[in-house]
């Protein structure tokens, strides 16, 4: 088994924390260590860092070295991308590289992950991976699903069928649902969340991808050096759109560990400790008479005065101020400041 870490993303929804100059992935989120490394660290009883290939931006260069020569992983592999163009041409990218540069063979798994992820624990995390890899040697794409308890919409979903071993055949995926359909799926009982982890043999996805992306699977098929050099060509899409959507040998292994993509500043508030009126304080802050905020602050006091489910964030040029439960927009914030250029 071979691991792919997905570790390019740029991260807008932890703005103004996370920015293009240092996504979620290398934050230290609840923990000492960055999500990056976590992520690493997770996947260690079970593989050698020679077995691991994290894939990332060329701007990231600098950051997943450090990062992996602290935890212990020197010896896991970098694979640049040239340009960012989401996960899908990133794994086939990946996928070139193992089999070309690591003797991989169609029948070998591989075992996805995104970068940004908090999951715990360890055991019983490892016991759902080799549930997944056990479903992959059988030919399939396999998701590892976590049952919802939110109308999150910026997850996909699986609507889970009949059983298939230790896991479920899939019926349909949907990636990123409006909020009516996620309240229609919460409703139904059946759905899971994707988690954006995934297994597959390298044949399998190849296949995959011949089927669903054939401009993915052409470009993908050449030696190594050129598909880096052709790599702006790869139509931007991620797994979730090119395959998962579109195969129809999907299954899901469930996922029993805590799992939590925080991929919003109220994901964050929901993992971080609370004082015993529910603040999650972090930084130079005086709160006063305040219940269920957020305050993280970096150079300036926060003081807040009968704030009520407020998200307060501070960084050296940005104040983001949000209502708790809306934070999902702040990415909004990102786009409207492009935008301007
Ligand atoms: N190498 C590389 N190149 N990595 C990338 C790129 C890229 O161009 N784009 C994103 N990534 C990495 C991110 O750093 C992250 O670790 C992972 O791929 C997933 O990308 P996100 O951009 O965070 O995806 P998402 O959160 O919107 O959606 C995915 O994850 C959800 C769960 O957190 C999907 O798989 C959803 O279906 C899923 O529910
Ligand atoms: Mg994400």
């Amino acid at each position: 088994m071979k691991l792919i870490i997905l570790a390019g993303g740029g991260g807008t929804r932890l703005f103004p924390l996370s920015r293009t100059c240092l996504p979620k992935q290398f934050l230290k989120l609840g923990n000492s260590d960055s999500l990056l490394t976590q992520t690493v660290k997770r996947f260690l009883p079970l593989l050698k860092p020679a077995d691991i290939i994290v894939v990332t931006n060329k701007e990231y260069t600098h950051h997943v070295k450090t990062e992996l020569a602290t935890c212990g992983a020197g010896g896991a592999h970098i694979l640049l991308e040239p340009v960012a163009r989401n996960t899908a041409p990133a794994i086939a990218l990946a996928t070139r590289f193992c089999q070309d540069k690591l003797g991989t063979s169609g029948e070998e798994v591989l075992f996805v992950t995104p970068a940004d992820h908090i999951v715990h624990p360890v055991d019983i995390f490892i016991k759902n991976v080799r549930q997944a890899v056990e479903l992959a040697e059988q030919n399939k794409v396999v998701t590892l699903g976590i049952k919802p308890d939110k109308p999150e919409t910026g997850y996909g979903y699986i609507q889970a069928g009949k059983s298939f071993g230790s896991g479920y055949k899939v019926e349909s995926f949907r990636e990123k649902p409006d909020k009516d359909t996620a309240e229609q799926y919460l409703a139904d009982g059946n759905y899971y969340w994707n988690s954006g982890m995934f297994a597959f043999t390298a044949g399998c996805i190849m296949e995959e991808f011949s089927a669903h992306m054939p401009e993915i699977y052409q470009l993908a098929s050449a030696p190594l050096t050129e598909v880096v050099s052709n790599f702006e060509a790869m139509p931007n899409i991620s797994i979730d759109y090119a395959v998962a959507e579109k195969s129809d040998r999907v299954v899901m292994a469930p996922l029993t560990a805590y799992w939590n993509d925080i991929g919003s500043w109220d994901a964050i508030y929901d993992v971080l400790d609370k004082d015993h009126s529910g603040n999650a304080i972090n930084g130079d802050c005086l709160p006063i008479d305040c219940s269920n905020t957020l305050m993280l602050g970096r150079n300036r006091l926060i003081a807040g005065v009968g704030l009520e489910d407020v998200l307060v964030v501070e960084t050296d040029d940005v104040i983001v101020v949000a209502k708790r439960g809306e934070s999902q927009k702040v990415k909004d914030v990102v786009n409207e400041l492009k935008a301007r250029g």
